[in-house]
């Protein structure tokens, strides 16, 4: 008999290998400074598809909504993906220009 959803989920692996201590004293001063350093400890620990993010958004009826995209640049200005204006983000971007980013 197949396994029910929630035994699955159950038997699915998180958090493999050791997550690096954070100390906020010793945090760089830039937000996309702390972002480098962790996307390069990523990239040199095989984490899988570190440039995939969660963007987050908030449509017209102010519920939230969210997909995945991939990361194209990072600068002090802030952190860049390709898409099109007319997407469902495009549009709530325009109306609520405000977003969450978060990776794995
Ligand atoms: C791994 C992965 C990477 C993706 N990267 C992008 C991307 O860089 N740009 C993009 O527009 N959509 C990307 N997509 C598709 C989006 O998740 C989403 O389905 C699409 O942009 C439409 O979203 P929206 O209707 O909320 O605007 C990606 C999907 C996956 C699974």
């Amino acid at each position: 008999m197949n396994q029910g959803i929630r035994e699955q989920i159950i038997q699915a692996k998180t958090m493999l290998g050791e997550s690096g201590e954070f100390h906020m004293d010793n945090a760089p001063d830039m937000p996309h400074k702390l972002f480098e350093n962790w996307f390069q400890l990523a990239m040199e620990k095989h984490v899988p598809n570190p440039h995939a993010m969660t963007v987050s958004t908030v449509d017209a009826m102010g519920y939230p909504d969210s997909r995945i995209l991939i990361l194209k640049d990072l600068d002090e200005a802030g952190w860049y993906f390709a898409s099109s204006s007319e997407s469902q983000k495009g549009k709530q971007l325009q109306a609520h220009p405000y977003a969450a980013l978060n990776f794995y």
